[in-house]
């Protein structure tokens, strides 16, 4: 930021903000520093034209209104102010990899258990659309509706054993994780949908898959940047 910069931490979690605050006193950098709890797609508390760049790295994954955030980091920004942002994109990674595949593992054998998980926490998973409801190309247009002149995407797809899917061999720290925050950990899924009995033959079906690492992923990046041309500048020459 340098040493007359200025940088608004926005986030609809104070526990997050909370962080910030402290990382920015440790860094003796409080004094350039402003927190503001909002949602991305309100942030009625800046000005029109006034910031020189949003940047937002796995935030609207979570925004069920991604056009309305756009919308807001456009009339946030100065004119030739850029967006810089980072999403996972998990539509198009659902193209690369096959629907019998759970967290990166086959579960084609288990789909009995696999259907009884899925009943229990249908209501959960469908509050993850929100990350699954849109792809790269989407971005692109929304950024572009909400008046961005210049929008660059890059994609970065890497497809391959299911090694990049938390705990790296370790069943412990698989089973206790959550892909995202959004949903409970495995553990928490298959002890509320799952007989005892049905817990341990899911168990005993994964585990070794995850121990030996043998499963298929697809990641799907996308790194977007976007300008608010000022086109009186362009045109003026
Ligand atoms: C996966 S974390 C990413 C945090 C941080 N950007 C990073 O890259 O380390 C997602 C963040 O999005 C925030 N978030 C979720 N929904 C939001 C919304 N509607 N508006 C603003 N922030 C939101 C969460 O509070 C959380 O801090």
């Amino acid at each position: 930021m340098g040493a007359d910069g200025k940088v608004i931490f926005s986030d609809i979690s104070q526990p997050l903000l909370d962080v910030c605050t402290e990382i920015a006193t440790s860094l003796g950098t409080l004094g350039q520093c402003e927190f503001l709890r909002a949602e991305a797609t309100d942030l009625s508390q800046i000005p029109d034209d006034s910031l020189d760049a949003v940047t937002t790295r796995s935030v609207l994954i979570y925004v069920k209104e991604k056009q309305r955030a756009f919308q807001e980091f456009f009339r946030v920004l100065k004119k030739g102010g850029r967006v810089s942002m980072f999403e996972p994109i998990a539509k198009t990674e659902r193209e690369f990899v096959d629907r019998r595949y759970y967290l990166g593992y086959d579960v084609l054998p288990i789909k009995d258990l696999m259907q009884k998980i899925y009943d229990r926490y249908k209501n959960e998973k469908d509050a993850q659309s929100t990350m699954g409801d849109f792809d790269e190309r989407d971005l692109v247009k929304m950024l572009t509706q909400a008046g961005f002149g210049f929008v660059h995407l890059e994609l970065d797809v890497t497809v391959g054993n299911a090694g990049m899917i938390g705990g790296e061999g370790r069943w412990e720290v698989f089973y206790n994780s959550a892909p995202n925050p959004l949903v409970p950990t495995l553990r928490t899924e298959v002890e509320s949908a799952l007989s005892p009995a049905e817990q341990e033959r899911f168990i005993a079906h994964l585990k070794p898959l995850v121990e030996q690492n043998i499963g298929r992923t697809a990641q799907c990046l996308a790194y977007v940047t976007a300008v608010k041309e000022d086109w009186g500048k362009l045109y003026s020459g």
